[in-house]
């Protein structure tokens, strides 16, 4: 295996006039390839802070990211635009789908921002949906979709740049627990065949089981789960 994400010393304060909040304090973090690693912590522990931070979305206030060894330069823009759009993948807990685009248009928006869609492109993404058992809902919009496939969707559009990793914030939260967890499933299915590591932030134990390892975000800091009493 090997390394494949690495944060140091990360440290994120948000400053307000009411005093300044505190998020991350020294945290430390690394991700094989193919690696699953779930987290989980208290609202407002900061666990979609560091998912947003190690996928470039924001920057810490001190700390560096490192990929496969190389530190990832917050301000060289087409580095962090090249790690965003081919290096990750995101979920979010709400889909972010385009209500104007099919199903399958929202698959090809990620390769559609890489350049000219191509006929593997929509190969790929009719794959997906299929596999998503979302096969004959490819020209719904999503409007036309409930939030669970609205959901599918999502997930797999994380997948179809082929990125290292994929950062999953809470993706299922707004679902029925059931619903949830069986989309939990397919996500995990569609990680271990598409090679990907995963970071995904729940509070499902049973989907947290599913990972490699299990981190709870304490205080600014990511402890391993099982050390926690
Ligand atoms: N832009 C911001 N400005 C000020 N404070 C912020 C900002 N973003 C987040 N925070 C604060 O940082 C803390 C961590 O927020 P974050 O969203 O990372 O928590 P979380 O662990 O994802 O919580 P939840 O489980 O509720 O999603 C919270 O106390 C929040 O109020
Ligand atoms: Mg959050």
């Amino acid at each position: 295996m090997s390394l494949l994400l690495e944060a140091r010393n990360l440290t994120k304060k948000f400053p307000r006039a009411a005093g300044t909040v505190e998020v991350l304090q020294d945290c430390q973090f690394a991700l094989e390839d193919r690696e699953a690693v779930a987290v989980t912590g208290p609202s407002g522990s900061g666990k979609s802070t560091l998912l947003n931070i190690l996928g470039g979305l924001d920057s810490p206030t001190s700390g560096e990211v490192y990929l496969h060894g190389e530190i990832l330069d917050m301000s060289d823009h087409t580095a962090m635009s090249r790690w965003r759009s081919a290096g990750v993948g995101f979920v979010f807990q709400f889909h972010f789908l385009l209500p104007d685009f099919s199903a399958l248009e929202n698959l090809l928006i990620p390769v559609r921002g890489r350049g000219k869609v191509q006929a593997e492109d929509k190969q790929r993404a009719l794959e997906f949906l299929a596999m998503t058992g979302l096969a004959d809902r490819a020209n719904h919009l999503p409007g036309e979709l409930s939030g669970g496939e609205q959901q599918r969707v999502a997930v797999a559009r994380a997948f179809m740049n082929r990125p290292r990793v994929v950062l999953a914030d809470e993706p299922f939260g707004n679902l029925d627990r059931e619903i949830g967890t069986r989309l939990g499933d397919m996500l995990f299915t569609m990680r271990e065949q598409e090679g990907t590591a995963l970071v995904i932030v729940t509070h499902d134990t049973r989907l947290a089981d599913r990972a490699d390892r299990k981190l709870e975000l304490q205080d600014g800091r990511l402890v391993p789960a099982e050390e926690i009493s």
